[in-house]
């Protein structure tokens, strides 16, 4: 869409203070890749190398001090690939060595994602004692005939007993699954849905099943529900959460009240985060510029080029076509929408940089506006992509 800038907005964003900022750390190996995967993981084949991967996060951490100068972490994740499959021991010195470096607020909600089957009780007890106060658990599903059609290294009862130490140890903690599985059924659906509310973990993550480029299910792809069927299967999904008393905070996320991922809101409220590791993103304001930046992908490419202290990939300044897009992208994602002020202290540039979409979006039914809200309607969540699409622009000076 092409559309027209408001006499009034500002050729450059400018912020009164800085956004919120989270930081993100990749650990990119895993066991076995998945067929479904385009995260950037890597199979171990062998030990990682831990040790040295670690002081290579620690050494980007200090070549990015300077953008965060002056700032706290409101929280902390450890991300994958699988970060589980490091020691307790690897992420004790990640956490120690982050901690010694940059102030964290107060209760920082600090997660570490974990795979069912690289669990050990005493690991996860490791972890716990290392900081992290928050495990996300990957389950997909407590179906065997599925944990193999994904390619899981676990079966159904690691996952469980996975879930069970994960709540005994960190109370604090996020189950994903997927839906829409190979051949399933709504009653398969439902059947995990069960189980997984059964745990009454604070938090749940369901993701519809996408086939995406550059995996093995994209070149050759398994026999998937029909759209029709997969609505089915999120509608019947949906209401048992609900039921259960989970709030439906943001397309795949739900939480029991006051359980949100602090992390992940933060994304989606367009705060800035700092991503260290091979292949992380990061977005970060300054008073006069916001800057997206990515590190370098392939572990062994991330580890050179750490040693020779040019970690990053790319680096560019969002542009002010683009920004407008960047906040609607994240923020429509949210039940609860965000408040009308939140643009303008998170892009630097006044809501008038995004009238004339907004304008578009609420005549088609899609959003629901006043003065102080933004809110995407039942039917914006629904047609997500085409709200979203509303906010891409070619910019024009009017
Ligand atoms: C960063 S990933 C990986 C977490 C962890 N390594 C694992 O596999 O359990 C986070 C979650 O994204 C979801 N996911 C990954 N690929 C997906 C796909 N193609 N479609 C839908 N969800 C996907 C999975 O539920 C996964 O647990
Ligand atoms: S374990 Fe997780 S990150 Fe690794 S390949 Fe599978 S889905 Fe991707």
């Amino acid at each position: 869409m092409s559309a027209t800038i408001g006499v009034g907005v500002p050729d450059r964003p400018s912020f009164a203070a800085p956004p919120p900022l989270a930081l993100y750390i990749h650990l990119p190996w895993c066991l076995r890749k998945c067929p479904y995967c385009d995260f950037n993981s890597h199979e171990a084949r062998g030990e990682p190398p831990e040790a040295q991967y670690v002081d290579a996060l620690i050494k980007d951490l200090e070549f990015a001090l300077p953008s965060i100068w002056n700032r706290r972490i409101a929280s902390v994740f450890v991300g994958g690939g699988t970060p589980s499959l490091f020691s307790a021991a690897s992420i004790d010195r990640l956490l120690s060595g982050v901690r010694a470096r940059v102030p964290l607020v107060p209760d920082a909600e600090v997660t570490l994602e974990a795979n069912p089957g690289t669990f050990e009780r005493e690991k996860f007890e490791g972890f716990r004692a290392a900081g992290v106060n928050r495990l996300s658990l990957g389950v997909q599903s407590f179906a065997p005939h599925q944990l193999t059609a994904l390619g899981r290294v676990h079966d159904a009862d690691e996952a469980r007993a996975a879930a069970e130490s994960a709540l005994a140890i960190f109370g604090n903690v996020n189950l994903d699954l997927m839906y829409a599985l190979p051949r399933q059924t709504l009653d398969e659906a439902t059947a995990d849905a069960a189980e997984a509310i059964a745990f009454a973990a604070p938090h749940l993550s369901f993701y519809q099943l996408t086939l995406e480029p550059n995996t093995l299910f994209h070149r050759h792809p398994p026999p998937l529900p029909d759209p029709d069927a997969a609505a089915d299967i999120e509608e019947a999904v949906h209401e048992m959460l609900a039921a259960a008393g989970y709030r439906h905070y943001e397309t795949s996320a739900f939480a029991q009240p006051g359980r949100e991922c602090r992390h992940n809101l933060n994304y989606w409220q367009f705060g800035d985060y700092l991503g260290i590791g091979a292949g992380a993103h990061s977005k970060l304001s300054f008073p006069d510029r916001v800057v997206r930046q990515v590190r370098w992908k392939q572990p062994k490419q991330y580890l050179e080029r750490v040693a020779a202290a040019a970690p990053l990939m790319e680096n560019a300044e969002v542009s002010r076509a683009d920004i407008g897009f960047e906040f609607m992208l994240n923020a429509l994602r949210l039940t609860d929408g965000v408040p009308a002020a939140l643009f303008a202290e998170r892009t630097g540039y006044p809501l008038l940089l995004v009238r004339d979409a907004l304008a578009a979006a609420e005549a088609r039914g899609l959003i629901e506006r006043d003065p102080t809200l933004i809110r995407p309607t039942p039917l914006g969540r629904r047609f997500q992509n085409d709200l979203q699409a509303l906010f891409l622009r070619e910019e024009t000076i009017a």
